[in-house]
């Protein structure tokens, strides 16, 4: 078997002041598929994101990619950083350049490409999200939809094969959570790998096809996201509620459903039928 792209082992962070955030933590992401991090606020999603491009660096525990401990030094974290791109939950925090077309051609640049190799990734990207029509925006005018979708393709432009996002669709309104949503799928229909957290159960049962659901800086159990949300007894301890489309589908003859146009649609049959 295949050594996943990227694994952590036994990882545990303790924050300078002592408050240790991350606690004898596994998880594994498997090629191809879309995880989702699933756990309440404060209990350590961001911090483990943080370690999963070697922006912070284990107390204790590793983090593996292909199966080998992950080095430290600035060689070993600009290969690592090519592979895994991790979008940051407020995308002021990421963004800086003057413009669109500047902030996202930094990447490419870094990764020493020529100008015109850099002009072709940043249109890709741009393309991507389809924001090519915001490129010679200055970035402080942009709406917090608008800047999240240029964090995304800035980090895209370096052509990750594994795309980790810290709470993607947190402060976007329901239009801007189906539009993001429609590029992260076509990146992952296109082969790149997601990860991505959130504490939005609905989210995560209609969206990820794994979960690892997250309680006080570790992992209480992750596999196959409707069998990890059908678990009622682990989502209690994760403080979590199921996912309504769940419980409901749950009340249905037949195969679980995901989609909430397929749920009513099975409902309205039943009500009809019932009638
Ligand atoms: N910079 C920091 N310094 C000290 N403690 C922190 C810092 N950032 C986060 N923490 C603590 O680490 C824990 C996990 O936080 P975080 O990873 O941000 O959780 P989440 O992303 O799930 O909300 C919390 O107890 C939080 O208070
Ligand atoms: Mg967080």
């Amino acid at each position: 078997m295949t050594a996943p792209p990227l694994a952590v082992r036994g990882l545990e962070y303790t924050y300078p002041g002592g408050i240790a955030a991350l606690r004898d933590l596994d998880l594994t992401v498997e090629r191809g598929r879309k995880l989702v991090i699933l756990g309440p606020n404060g209990s350590g999603k961001t911090t483990l994101l943080l370690h999963l491009n070697g922006t912070f660096r284990p107390t204790r525990g590793e983090v593996l990619l292909d199966g080998c401990p992950a080095g430290y030094d600035r060689h070993a974290l600009n290969q690592w950083r090519r592979r895994v791109g991790l979008v940051l939950q407020e995308p002021d925090d990421q963004l800086f350049a003057a413009t669109v077309g500047q902030d996202v051609s930094f990447g490419p640049l870094n990764l020493g490409l020529t100008a015109l190799e850099t002009r072709e990734r940043v249109g890709e990207a741009l393309a991507a999200l389809r924001i090519a029509d915001l490129a010679d925006r200055a970035t402080h005018t942009l709406s917090f939809g608008q800047k999240k979708r240029v964090a995304i393709a800035g980090i895209l432009a370096m052509r990750p094969e594994i795309l980790v996002l810290d709470e993607p669709t947190a402060g976007l309104d329901p239009h801007g959570v189906v539009h993001l949503l429609n590029a992260l799928q076509r990146l992952h229909d296109a082969g790149t790998t997601l990860v991505f957290s959130t504490h939005d159960v609905e989210l995560a049962y209609a969206w990820a096809d794994q979960a690892a659901i997250f309680q006080d800086g570790t992992v209480l159990r992750q596999g196959e996201t409707t069998a990890v949300l059908a678990d009622r007894e682990l989502l209690q301890r994760a403080r979590l509620r199921p996912p309504l489309l769940l419980e409901l589908t749950q009340l249905l003859p037949g195969p679980l459903l995901r989609s909430r146009e397929a749920v009513l649609a099975q409902l309205q049959e039943r009500l009809r039928v019932n009638q």
